[in-house]
């Protein structure tokens, strides 16, 4: 380890990362440049289209404006760890599904943003879905496909406890 690169360890997707770099490197270039993930893309590098979302400790943080060094010993999740087993989450299905995803530049941010607004509030209203989202900037679906893949996903998730309730009796 050298004075000017320290080692900053966290979790990303489950797993124990230590990284060797700069502490004011982007968390956004640490995640893409060291660590590989390069589902969190970069929009404007400003904070301002939440294309490069991910959750930190629970939290939607803008990855761009996230020193690396305040991930220390943080909980990161990114887009890479939305499907489990190979299999997509039910927003990533309803996103296809639905129309939600285009050129794809903010579709790893709109996903964690959804899955943020899904992990408060499950049944999330159009309103609340908007307000949700509303960090997140896209150039290519109105929103419309958008937020409807948001509405299917809360809905597919309900249908899938209803079913584990069954399984369950
Ligand atoms: S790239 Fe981070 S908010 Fe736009
Ligand atoms: S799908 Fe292109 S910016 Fe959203």
């Amino acid at each position: 380890m050298s004075a000017d690169c320290p080692t900053i360890r966290f979790t990303v997707n489950g797993q124990d990362v230590a990284v060797e770099t700069l502490p004011m490197k982007r968390l956004l270039d640490v995640l893409r440049e060291d660590l590989h993930l390069t589902g969190t893309k970069e929009g404007c590098g400003e904070g301002e289209c939440g294309s490069c979302s991910v959750r930190m400790n629970g939290e939607l943080v803008n990855s761009c404006l996230v020193p690396v060094l305040q991930a220390e010993g943080a909980c990161i999740q990114t887009v890479e760890g939305l499907a489990i087993n190979g299999e997509l989450h039910p927003l990533q299905k309803a996103f296809l599904q639905c129309g939600g995803a285009q050129c794809g530049i903010c579709t790893p941010g709109m996903l964690m943003a959804a899955t943020q607004l899904l992990a408060i509030n499950p049944h999330p209203s159009l309103p609340e879905i908007r307000e949700g989202l509303a960090g997140n900037l896209c150039r290519c679906t109105g929103f419309t496909r958008i937020f409807e893949s948001v509405i299917a996903a809360a809905a597919a998730e309900t249908h899938n406890l209803l079913d584990q309730a069954d399984h369950a009796r």
